[in-house]
């Protein structure tokens, strides 16, 4: 039987970061740790504040979607206080500590979907949304969600059982979403800090794409539109090449893979 305590004590102790996780706010159910986390935010929590629920009761998702986060799952929101031009790296930032985690306590590999969707076996195992309020060239905060499916039954979900996995279902057994938690706090804090030294981490988020060289789908507003994912830019855009042979630059939206 893994452990199944997320008190603040637990995530926090002994953890090693500076600032990512020494405060821990938790809740055993919430609506949504973004809520919480942008009222923190907003009075101005120290950064790298954690917000964490055992489960949420109106899960956000990308595109207003609705995020199911039952008992079992990961639910958490880290408020950070960036510069505008790190702003765009969160992304990268989340999706990569996602993996990082993953494979140091689980040994799966896992593989990311334009722009930030974590899957296993191409199924998705984690999805990160991040929101910010920006005055001009000032952010106020960024906050970073990210839900992760640790011991969940995907066959108890019906609705999503074709397009998502959990880290248990893909292991056979129950993974310890304490010592997911605990690596993706420290991997969050090593790559923010090595971001805000000047180092890059688009390269390695580009290479971690499952996306670049397949064909896909993506909406993007009440637009879609379908062509060759050629590459990604700097700022995280997708590149998209037409069978006109014209190319796109998306800066937002939902891929799905076509081939
Ligand atoms: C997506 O893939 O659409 C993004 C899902 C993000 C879910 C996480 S769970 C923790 C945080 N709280 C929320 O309400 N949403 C994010």
């Amino acid at each position: 039987m893994v452990e199944n305590n997320l008190s603040p004590a637990s995530i926090t102790n002994t953890l090693g970061t500076s600032f990512v996780g020494q405060r821990v706010i938790y809740y055993p159910s919430l609506t949504s740790t973004m809520e919480v986390a942008k009222q923190e935010a907003q009075l101005g929590a120290v950064e790298g504040t954690v917000v964490i629920a055992d489960e949420q009761t109106v899960g956000r998702g990308r595109i207003k979607r609705v995020w199911l986060s039952p008992k079992g799952s990961i639910a958490l929101s880290i408020i950070l206080y960036p510069s505008v031009v790190n702003l765009p790296y969160l992304i990268m930032l989340a999706s990569l500590a996602v993996v990082h985690s993953i494979e140091a306590i689980t040994g799966l590999r896992s593989q990311i979907k334009w722009p930030n969707d974590v899957l296993v076996n191409d199924r998705k195992v984690c999805g990160i949304l991040i929101e910010s309020s920006v005055r001009g060239n000032i952010v106020d905060y960024a906050i970073i969600g990210i839900g992760i499916n640790v011991n969940l039954k995907l066959s108890d979900f019906p609705e999503i059982q074709s397009v998502a996995t959990s880290l248990s279902d893909e292991q056979g057994r129950d993974v310890s979403r304490l010592r997911v938690i605990r690596r993706l706090l420290v991997e969050v804090e090593r790559l923010y800090l090595a971001l805000q030294a000047g180092g890059s981490i688009y390269e390695e988020w580009r290479d971690s794409l499952i996306t670049l060289g397949r064909r896909v789908r993506v909406k993007s507003g009440k637009t879609v539109c379908e062509g060759i994912a050629e590459s990604v830019a700097r700022d995280g855009s997708l590149l998209l090449r037409h069978s006109d042979g014209n190319l796109s630059k998306i800066v937002a939206g939902d891929a799905t893979l076509r081939d």
